[in-house]
């Protein structure tokens, strides 16, 4: 009995200095942890730091790739692909077409009724989203679903729209992924991105697919311009506004397209067209440089990716990738920092569970408690009571990544206008450059969006940046590519 009595005061004196060690060392491990989550966020902004002189190494490097990629085809990582897109809408266009766009996780269609000088009357569109299994199913399954919705739309035309008699109803497709053209009404597509995969479909005319799909449905309608949505929103702004000469998409992908002297095209074996000039499809997501700040968020984030070693430009500033490198950061945060307490969350673990539309809601908020970032990340990861510091932490995190992006993305415009000699003023001649810009992210993240701006004020000074406006060119591409179905109508 009194072994045990003793057995059991050493065990009690044990549990006691044991407990006591634990403290400790939970105490050291607290306020180390506290350290390494500042340390962690430090090391971030180091490596996602853009100051000017950088930007403009990479807008020098841009530059280079949009020569070699002119210069020949696989020159460089930036496609330059010619969209056979020469006469961009003049504003005299007229009837009725419509526009399908397929671009990321929805698709639009609309029905544009042109009226020649007086503009657009009337337009309509639905859009539906695509179920994520159709993105990496069979390309019938993806078309055939893309008809059927196109098919209901159709149905239900409204008798203000007016076709004359006689006439097969055009239409203008725009696919937003890379396609190699092969004429205005034609193009084989090059590669997936923005989370499709569908390998059958590589080297496929997208115009023979749906044209097939439409049959199958029973829609009587032809396909009269094939074009990427760069284009469309090109196409799109410069209707509105005659100065537009680049468009550029920040939505869940992203990418640029301008206006090309078609000399400057040596790969270009086709007639040089009448209007000598040619937009140019960039892909300007495949784009890639040393300069670029690369993490080992990006590194992993593009290794576990559909596209491994692919659109690592895109990876950095768009839309779908954002939400996901701010999860990465908070996993690591929470792991090694035990930002959240001492466990991971698991939810923290599901890679793409937070959005960049949640991310930009923290980063906007204003209120003095941050209740936004606390309610999201409860909402969202399940992780509830977090303490003020920690909320800052998230929003300073937030506003590295997008930071980084919007400050590349203008690094990346600054490339364009070099290429196009719009990057100085010369001689007091200074042309008026309208930038058209479209996709959620540029419209709906205003710090992204403010940021992009400032920077791009910031790159080309106070002087030239009088003469550069970026308008937001809403839906552009869809109504583009109707003025485009107009202007490559069979009719006309
Ligand atoms: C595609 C481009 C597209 C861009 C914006 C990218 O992922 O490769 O073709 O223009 O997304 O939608």
């Amino acid at each position: 009995m009194g072994k045990v009595t003793v057995g059991v005061a050493v065990v009690g004196a044990a549990a006691v200095c044991a407990a006591a060690a634990l403290i400790a060392r939970h105490r050291m491990r607290s306020s180390s942890l506290c350290v390494k989550a500042a340390d962690i966020l430090k090391e971030l902004e180091e490596k996602c730091a853009t100051p000017a002189a950088k930007l403009k190494q990479i807008a020098d490097a841009m530059t280079v790739e949009m020569h070699a990629g002119l210069a020949s085809e696989g020159g460089s990582k930036l496609k330059m692909l010619i969209s056979y897109v020469d006469n961009l809408p003049t504003g005299k266009e007229e009837g009725v077409y419509y526009a399908l766009d397929l671009g990321g996780t929805n698709f639009r269609v609309l029905r544009v009724q042109l009226g020649g000088k007086s503009g657009i009357e009337f337009t309509e569109f639905a859009e539906v989203t695509i179920p994520p299994q159709l993105m990496i199913g069979t390309p019938e399954a993806l078309f055939d679903y893309i008809a059927s919705e196109l098919a209901k739309f159709v149905s239900d035309e409204s008798e203000k729209f007016w076709l004359p008699p006689g006439r097969q109803r055009e239409l203008g497709f725009t696919f937003s992924f890379p396609v190699m053209q092969l004429s205005i009404d034609s193009g084989t597509l090059i590669r997936w991105t923005k989370g499709f995969s569908i390998d059958e479909m590589i080297g496929r005319d997208v115009v023979a697919e749906l044209t097939t799909a439409m049959k199958k449905r029973g829609i009587d309608m032809s396909i009269s311009a094939l074009v990427n949505d760069t284009v469309g929103t090109l196409a799109g702004g410069r209707y509105e506004n005659s100065d537009v000469c680049i468009a550029v998409i920040l939505g869940t992908g992203s990418n640029a397209a301008y206006v090309e002297r078609a000399q400057a095209i040596p790969k270009w074996h086709g007639p040089h067209p009448k209007s000598g000039e040619m937009v140019i499809n960039m892909e300007w997501g495949n784009f890639r440089s040393s300069h670029l700040p690369l993490t080992e968020y990006d590194n992993t984030l593009d290794a576990e990716s559909l596209n491994p070693g692919e659109q690592i430009f895109e990876k950095m500033i768009a839309g779908m990738y954002l939400g996901e490198l701010l999860r990465k950061v908070l996993l690591r945060m929470a792991d090694e920092a035990a930002l959240f307490g001492e466990t991971v969350p698991p939810k923290l673990k599901t890679r793409f569970i937070l959005r960049t539309p949640e991310m930009s809601a923290m980063h906007h908020d204003t209120s003095a408690d941050l209740k936004v970032v606390g309610n999201t990340l409860k909402d969202i990861l399940g992780i509830s009571d977090t303490s003020l510091s920690t909320r800052k932490i998230v929003v300073e995190v937030c506003n590295i990544i997008a930071t980084r992006g919007a400050r590349l993305a203008a690094a990346g415009i600054l490339g364009i206008l070099k290429k196009m000699g719009r990057d100085t003023v010369r001689d007091g001649e200074v042309p008026k450059t309208v930038i058209a810009m479209d996709g959620g992210l540029y419209e709906h993240y205003t710090g992204y969006r403010n940021c992009l701006e400032n920077t791009l004020h910031e790159l080309v000074g106070d002087q030239l940046s009088q003469h550069i406006k970026l308008i937001l060119s809403n839906d552009g591409s869809g109504i583009g590519a109707a003025l485009l179905a107009a202007s490559h109508s069979r009719y006309v």
